[in-house]
């Protein structure tokens, strides 16, 4: 028996359900530009769900405070509490089995990173007897996962980012299933959307976004182009909670009447907790009383390396223990030898990573060289530093570089190897790629998805672009403060060796 939380109708006028225990399994990432409808969908969701599963809500706007009337939600006011105060709030609110609004509302964007991971950290770090299954819903959710440095502090920045990940990675065993909501994809830590397997795509502008959402659902990019015809309440629906195949629904009214049937999942208590409020906020214990906290605030680069391709299943034999060092050199340069003839091959430049592994671990094989098959994010790096005329012998070593792939990882897989041409182009001081150049390292062969990919690079803060009096275009590193020689835009593709793929 399970408990489907109906969330409105398919296209077709079928009732569109959402398997709430393989939700709690499989996690959900909502997206779609403001207006398109998302928090209407998360209240839905929410309404829906709370007989069956304690919920909490990040609630940066404080959009969902009405939950408290009608449905019971404590609202707790972030503003009126101290991040220790908030992380002892969630820690008793699982331990009780309240479910939560954190009104986020007021509080400037720092803070409301802060208190959001304080709040989240005590939700995560309760003592395993309280591992009950939770709906932890994060609205606008690039505010405290972004995918690049704002305004605000590193510190904070970390805290936040720190838990949402672990929340998104590590939340599943401890009961927690992670809900979050964002109108630009683009903006979202990659490592946060990865772990989602259950999609909802709502109304999509920017090709940017939509090129992500058609990765993350497995769709063609052309096919993506209807993200921008759904309507308001519209949303394409894909993953194990919800369907196998894309399908297009509509999300029902809020406020309806709870549904029957009989779940699995824990009953809630029966009666309320008599004084919620006191028993959750009462102030925090001594200091000294508490149990030190592990801060589990992983290096950022560990994070976005730890991201997983949730689409690709093959798993590389693990490599031998013992193969002496020249052997291994000799085998990793075999390796590369594999990888420089399927880059060599004309359309490579235009095929998407999932397929090129795939070639290239079959190729492996039949050299013999199962053993020692980097894995996907090692490929990745690899493909990276080929597509940016590097050689493995470049990129370990030299600081600058390590400097250059962090900043890169910061960027969605398929715009990182562009970085790192440009890049390469303004360490040597080579004159700046052309339009043609970059479209196809980009893997697509149009000069105005080159352009704006450039633009969004430059909105991003990794780079500035500048053009000459005569159209020239020079692109510079931040920072490092790198700059490519003035290049011509309109240039016939491949004037530097070194960019041929
Ligand atoms: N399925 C729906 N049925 C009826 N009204 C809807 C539906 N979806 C959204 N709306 C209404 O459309 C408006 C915008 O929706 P909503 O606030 O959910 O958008 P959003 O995607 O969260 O936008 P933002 O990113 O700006 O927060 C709201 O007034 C909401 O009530
Ligand atoms: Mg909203």
């Amino acid at each position: 028996m399970t408990v489907a939380i109906e969330m409105g109708h398919t296209t077709a006028g079928a009732p569109a359900n959402l398997d709430l225990e393989e939700l709690l399994a499989t996690r959900l990432l909502v997206q779609g530009n403001s207006g398109s409808g998302k928090s209407h969908l998360l209240r839905r969701l929410l309404e829906q769900s709370a007989p069956w599963v304690q919920q909490t809500i990040i609630d940066p706007e404080g959009d969902f405070v009405s939950l408290g009337d009608r449905y019971g939600h404590l609202v707790i006011d972030a503003e009126q509490h101290t991040e220790r105060g908030l992380q002892a709030a969630g820690e008793r609110a699982r331990i009780h089995r309240v479910s939560t609004v954190l009104n986020l509302e007021g509080l400037d964007a720092e803070n409301q990173m802060r208190r959001a991971a304080a709040f989240l950290g005590g939700l995560f770090e309760v003592a395993r007897d309280h591992w009950y299954p939770m709906l932890v819903v994060v609205d606008e959710a690039q505010l405290f996962a972004p995918a690049v440095a704002g305004e605000v502090s590193d510190e904070a920045r970390k805290l936040s980012l720190g838990a949402m990940t672990n929340l998104m990675c590590r939340g599943r065993k401890r009961g927690l299933a992670g809900i979050i909501a964002t109108q630009r994809l683009a903006k979202l830590a990659k490592n946060v959307a990865a772990e989602a397997s259950n999609f909802l795509m709502g109304r999509t502008f920017l090709d940017i976004d939509m090129a992500r959402a058609a990765d993350l659902l497995g769709m063609e990019r052309r096919q993506a182009e209807a993200f921008r015809d759904l309507e308001r309440g519209q949303f394409m629906a894909l993953g194990p909670a919800l369907s196998r195949r894309p399908l297009g629904l509509r999300i029902g009214p809020t406020d309806t009447s709870p549904r029957n049937g009989t779940p699995r999942l824990m009953a809630m208590p029966e009666a309320a907790l008599e004084d919620a409020r006191a028993i959750i906020l009462a102030a925090p214990p001594p200091e000294a009383v508490r149990a030190p906290r592990r801060t589990a605030s992983p290096d950022l680069l560990d994070q976005l390396m730890a991201a997983k391709s949730a689409a690709l299943e093959i798993r590389p034999e693990p490599v031998e223990p013992q193969i002496s060092a020249e052997d291994l050199a000799e085998r990793r340069e075999r390796v590369d030898r594999v990888l420089r003839a399927i880059l060599a091959q004309p359309d490579a430049g235009f095929r998407v990573i999932g397929v090129l592994y795939q070639e290239f671990v079959v190729r492996c094989r039949i050299e013999g060289l199962a053993s020692v098959v980097p894995d996907l994010p090692e490929f990745r790096r690899m493909l990276t530093r080929a597509r940016a005329g590097l050689g493995s012998d470049m990129a370990a070593g030299d600081d600058a570089w390590q400097d250059v792939s962090v900043r890169a990882s910061l960027l969605p897989d398929d715009m990182q190897g562009v970085f790192m041409m440009i890049a390469r182009a303004a360490k040597e001081g080579w004159p700046c790629p052309s339009d043609a150049a970059i479209a196809r390292a980009y893997g697509s062969h149009s000069l105005r998805r080159a352009r704006r990919l450039l633009t969004y690079i430059e909105e991003q803060g990794l780079i500035v672009c500048q053009l000459d009096g005569v159209g020239r275009r020079t692109v510079t590193l931040v920072e490092l403060a790198w700059a490519t020689a003035p290049g011509d835009p309109n240039a016939e593709e491949v004037e530097q060796g070194s960019l041929a793929l």
